[in-house]
């Protein structure tokens, strides 16, 4: 049973969607942990289904790099990134990038999910910087994190028409309808071994 600590920083309907799934009897992955850099509602979803959560907040370390070590540290309480079975770390509408010792850390078992097509349109802002290129398609991308912004191998992605004049928000939302189950269902092939990580991370 691969172990699974889940990153965000919003709503978490990524993370309700994951929650949904390892309940069900015979998913290969459980969450034992939820972790935020900042009060995100999206902790709710864990609080309901028990599971354990924790917030480590930038802003009280000295340092990107201090925030990141408390932060992996916290997530290693739980038993991922450490023993034998190495787990994997989901960033799920986390909203900051991880320091490099951070990544170091965990790698390559360590996965984002970013709404766009990657390579196109990184940053915390891709849905509108598609539109804002008059893109007509875009999408969503499961990728393993490495030690650029949103750089990492890309496991599997799934494509969106954007439609005239479609406003930011119903956009992202359509996005994101095909963002969940996506993301679920490439946990599932790593927690099954029909997708491989180790070998993938280009660093
Ligand atoms: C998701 O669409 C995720 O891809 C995006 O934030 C949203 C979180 O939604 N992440 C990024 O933009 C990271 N650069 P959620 O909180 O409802 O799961």
């Amino acid at each position: 049973m691969l172990k699974l600590a889940v990153l965000i920083s919003g709503g978490g309907s990524n993370l309700k969607a994951l929650i949904e799934a390892t309940e069900q009897p015979g998913f290969p992955a459980r969450i034992v942990c939820v972790g935020a850099d900042t009060e995100a509602p999206g902790l709710a979803h864990a609080t309901a289904a028990g599971i354990p959560t924790f917030v480590v907040r930038p802003r009280d370390y000295g340092s990107r790099d201090e925030w990141g070590q408390v932060f992996a540290a916290a997530i290693q309480e739980h038993g991922v990134g450490t023993g034998p079975e190495p787990g994997l770390v989901v960033s799920a509408g986390l909203m900051r990038i991880l320091p490099g010792g951070f990544v170091r850390e965990f790698s390559p078992h360590l996965i984002n999910t970013h709404p766009a097509l990657l390579p196109l349109y990184p940053g915390a802002h891709a849905v509108r910087d598609a539109l804002a290129a008059g893109a007509t398609e875009t999408g969503v991308t499961v990728h393993i994190i490495d030690e650029g912004v949103d750089t990492g191998p890309v496991l599997r992605q799934a494509r969106v028409d954007i439609a005239p004049g479609e406003p930011e928000d119903e956009l992202h939302e359509r996005i994101k309808q095909l963002e969940r189950p996506l993301l679920v269902e490439t946990v599932r092939e790593i927690a099954t071994g029909a997708l491989q990580l180790e070998g993938t991370a280009a660093a």
